[in-house]
C-alpha cells in the first residue's frame, strides 16, 4: 500500500460501538479479554473444554519443549468429524439444517445434521474400503458442493489428513500438491457450474494422475453429468459407491496432534508449502472463534461464508468452526454476478442470512455494481458482517455497513493465515467500538504485536511487523516434509517470535491495521500468490528468457499481478513483426493459467529487454512496482546499471 494512503488511513477516526442490543445477546465479552490476560493456558484450557467433546481429557495444556512445533491439549482424544456430527445428532439436533445448498443453475437442497451425518460415515466406509487408513493423505478437488464437506469430514472421521485443492487450479497445480502430499485417493467431480455452465474437473485429475503417481483410486462425484473419461478399476462413481456402503461407521479416538490437514499456500519460492494443521487445538480455536468473533447463536442464526473450500477461510468457517457449534449455513456453488449482478442479495433474503462473511475485493466488486442491486432485496435480517483476506480500505467497509449492513450491524475485520489455522486478530462484535480499515486487536487468547527491525515493540503510531509472541491452539504444526523451511520461514527472523510476514501499524489509540505483505508474496482478490512461482510459470515458456514479477496496486483486486518480461532471441523477432506483440502476451498469459491457474493471470505483460538488477544479481521489485504503478521510479544507486531502468521506461513510452 502506498505511503500517502498509509497516512489516510491512521487518520480514520470514525469509530462504531456496538448497540446495547446487540452487546446484550453477544457471545464475545470483555470477560474473555481479562481471563486470558490472567492465565493464557488456562483459558485456552477452558475453551477446549467448553467447544469440544473429549473421548479422553487431556492432561497437558501447551508443550512448547520442542519449539517452534507447539504441542497442544496433550493426552487428550477426540475425533474432528464426531464433534461436527455426532454429537450434535445425539444432542437431539438431527433435525436442523446443517447445510442450505444453492447451486448456481438455481438448484437448491437442504442437508440435516443428521442427513450429513450418514453421509459422512457412508463415505468413511467407502474410503476404508479402499484402503484408506490412519495418517494417509486424501486429495480433494471439487467445485462448492455440500460433497466438498462430507469428503472432508470423512476423512477426519478416518483420521486420514485432507489435502483440499482449490478447483480453479491447473492439472500442474494439482499434480504437484498430490505429488507432495503422495496422496492415495482423490476425491473430484466431473464438474461444477461457474459462470452459468458446466466447468469440467475430471480432465484436470486425468492428466495430473496421469504416469507414475501414488493414487490408486479416483472417487468421481456426478455434478454437472458430463462427458468423462473413465480409467476402469482406478475410476469409481461417488454415488455408486456410497449407496452401497454401511451407513453407520464407528469412529476412532485420535490423539489432540493428530494430522487433521494439509493446505498449500504460496511463499517466497517457487514452491507452495504444505501447511500442516492437527486436530485438537485448530478445532478448538476454530470453534471458539465462530462463536465468539461471527457471533453465531447455532440454535437461531443463518450464517454464510462466500469463501471456497479450497482456501483456508473454507475449511476453518464453514466445515470446521460453525459445523462444531451445530450452526445452520448457506453453500453457494457459483459466481456473485451469475446470472445477475445481485445473485448473493438475493439467496440472504431468500435464506434470512444472519452472520455473512466475504472479502474486500468482493465487496469493493458490488460497489461497482452499484447499490441498486442490494438495495433491491430485504437484507433486514442480517446482523453480523464479516471480512477476511486483504485490507478492506475504509471507503469499502463504510459501504458494507451502511448498504448491506443498514448502518446498523457490527462489522468484524478479521487477520488471519493460512498458516495461523483460526482468527488471531478482529474486533469482538458486541466488545469493540469499531474502526473502519482496521482489525483492531487480537482476539482473547492471543498475543500478538508489531515490532520494528530488531523485534521491539513499536509504540502507538509507529509502524512495523505483524509477529504473534506466544504458541496459539491453531498454529501450523510444520510444513508437510519440511520442517527446516518451517522454522526458517516464520521463526528465523525474530528469535521466540512467529513472523507472519505482513507489514503492521498501530495507531494513536492502540488499534492494529494490517498493511499487506512484505515479502514476495501478492495478495490478489485475497489470494496469496507467489511471485517466483508466476515467474517460473513464466520462463518455462519456451519463447521466455526471463522474467519478473510483482504485485501493483490495483483498484479492485487490491494487488494485481504485472510481469515484466524479456523474450528470447527469435520470439523478440515475431513480436516485432506483430506489432505490440499482443498475440505473444495473450499467448504468455493463458500459459501462466494453465500452469498454476486463472487466478494467477498476470493482469500486464510488459516486454522488456533488461531488468533491474543490483551487483550480486537480485531483480530490484521494488522500482518495477513503481513502473507498474505509474510512479516516479525511486533510488536506483544500487543497480549494477543504472541506465537499466531509463531503458524500461522508454521501451514501454514507444
Ligand atoms: C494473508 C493470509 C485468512 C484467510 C484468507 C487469506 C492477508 C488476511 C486480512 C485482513 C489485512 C489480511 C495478510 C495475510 N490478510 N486477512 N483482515 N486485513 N490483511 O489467507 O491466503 O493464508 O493469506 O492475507 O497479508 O498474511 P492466506
Amino acid at each position: 500500500m502506498a505511503e500517502e494512503t498509509l497516512s489516510n488511513l491512521l487518520q480514520e477516526e470514525r469509530t462504531f460501538a456496538p448497540s446495547p442490543e446487540f452487546a446484550a445477546q453477544a457471545n464475545g465479552t470483555q470477560e474473555l479479554y481479562d481471563q486470558a490476560a490472567a492465565d493464557r493456558e488456562g483459558f485456552w484450557a477452558d475453551q477446549a473444554r467448553k467447544y469440544l467433546t473429549w473421548d479422553t481429557d487431556f492432561t497437558e495444556v501447551l508443550d512448547w519443549s520442542e519449539a517452534p512445533v507447539a504441542k497442544w491439549f496433550g493426552g487428550g482424544t477426540l475425533n474432528a468429524s464426531v464433534n461436527c456430527l455426532d454429537r450434535h445428532v445425539e444432542a437431539g439436533n438431527g433435525d436442523r439444517v446443517a447445510l442450505h445448498f444453492v447451486g448456481e443453475p438455481g438448484d437448491t437442497k437442504d442437508f440435516t445434521y443428521a442427513e450429513l451425518h450418514e453421509q459422512v460415515q457412508r463415505a468413511a466406509n467407502v474410503l476404508s474400503g479402499l484402503g484408506v487408513v490412519p495418517g494417509d493423505r486424501v486429495a480433494i478437488y471439487l467445485p462448492m458442493i455440500p460433497e466438498a464437506v462430507v469428503a472432508m469430514l470423512a476423512c477426519a472421521r478416518l483420521g486420514a489428513p485432507h489435502s483440499v485443492v482449490f478447483g480453479g487450479f491447473s492439472a500442474d497445480a494439482l499434480r504437484s500438491r498430490i505429488a507432495d502430499g503422495e496422496a492415495k485417493v482423490v476425491i473430484t467431480a466431473d464438474g461444477g457450474y461457474r459462470r452459468g455452465k458446466p466447468s469440467a474437473l475430471k480432465p484436470a485429475v486425468d492428466d495430473a494422475v496421469s504416469g507414475e503417481t501414488t493414487v490408486e483410486h479416483v472417487l468421481v462425484i456426478k455434478r454437472t453429468d458430463s462427458e468423462v473419461d473413465w480409467h476402469e478399476g482406478r475410476d469409481l462413481w461417488w454415488h455408486e459407491q456410497l449407496e452401497a456402503a454401511e451407513p453407520e461407521h464407528i469412529p476412532e479416538s485420535f490423539d489432540s496432534e493428530h494430522p487433521l490437514f494439509i493446505l498449500y499456500t504460496s511463499g517466497t519460492t517457487g514452491k507452495p508449502k504444505g501447511i500442516l494443521h492437527t486436530t485438537a487445538g485448530y478445532l478448538a480455536q476454530c470453534a471458539y472463534t465462530s462463536h465468539v468473533v461471527h457471533d453465531v447463536h447455532p440454535e437461531s442464526d443463518v450464517y454464510w461464508c462466500t469463501a471456497d473450500i479450497g482456501w483456508v477461510t473454507g475449511h476453518s468457517y464453514i466445515v470446521y468452526g460453525p459445523m462444531a457449534l451445530g450452526a445452520t449455513q448457506v453453500m453457494y456453488e457459483g459466481t456473485p454476478d451469475t446470472p445477475h449482478q445481485g445473485r448473493w442479495w438475493e439467496i440472504i433474503a431468500d435464506k434470512k442470512v444472519s452472520v455473512f462473511y466475504t472479502a474486500p475485493t468482493a465487496i469493493r466488486a458490488c460497489m461497482k455494481w452499484g447499490e441498486e442491486f442490494p438495495n433491491a432485496h430485504d437484507l433486514s435480517s442480517l446482523r453480523l458482517l464479516g471480512s477476511v483476506g486483504e485490507p478492506i480500505n475504509p471507503e469499502a467497509w463504510m459501504w458494507y455497513r451502511r448498504v448491506i449492513g443498514g448502518d446498523r450491524t457490527p462489522i468484524v475485520d478479521t487477520w488471519w493465515q493460512t498458516e495461523t489455522g483460526a482468527i488471531m486478530a478482529s474486533p469482538l462484535p458486541g466488545v469493540t467500538a469499531t474502526r473502519p480499515g482496521a482489525c483492531q486487536l487480537a482476539v482473547p487468547g492471543i498475543d500478538l504485536d508489531v515490532v520494528d527491525e530488531a523485534g521491539n515493540s513499536v509504540p502507538d503510531g509507529s509502524g512495523g511487523y505483524l509477529v504473534a509472541r506466544s504458541p496459539w491452539p491453531g498454529m501450523l504444526r510444520g510444513i508437510w516434509g519440511d520442517l527446516e523451511r518451517y522454522k526458517e520461514t516464520y521463526w528465523s527472523r525474530y528469535k521466540g517470535l512467529y513472523f507472519a510476514g505482513d507489514g503492521a501499524k498501530k495507531d494513536e489509540d492502540g488499534n492494529v491495521w494490517v498493511l499487506g505483505r512484505v515479502d514476495d508474496v501478492m495478495n490478489v482478490s485475497g489470494h496469496r500468490l507467489s511471485t517466483t512461482e508466476i515467474e517460473s510459470a513464466l520462463v518455462s515458456h519456451p519463447k521466455v528468457a526471463e522474467a519478473a514479477v510483482v504485485g501493483a496496486t490495483d483498484a479492485m483486486t487490491g494487488q494485481a499481478v504485472v510481469a515484466f518480461v524479456i523474450l528470447r532471441s527469435e520470439a523478440l523477432h515475431e513480436a516485432d513483426e506483430e506489432g505490440e506483440g499482443g498475440e505473444l502476451v495473450t499467448e504468455l498469459r493463458n500459459h501462466v493459467a494453465r500452469e498454476i491457474g486463472p487466478i494467477a493471470k498476470p493482469r500486464q505483460i510488459l516486454v522488456v529487454a533488461e531488468l533491474p538488477k543490483t551487483r550480486s544479481g537480485k531483480i530490484m521489485r521494488r522500482l518495477l512496482r513503481d513502473v507498474a504503478e505509474k510512479r516516479e521510479v525511486g533510488d536506483v544507486t544500487t543497480l549494477a546499471d543504472s541506465s537499466v531502468m531509463d531503458l524500461i521506461k522508454e521501451g514501454l513510452a514507444t
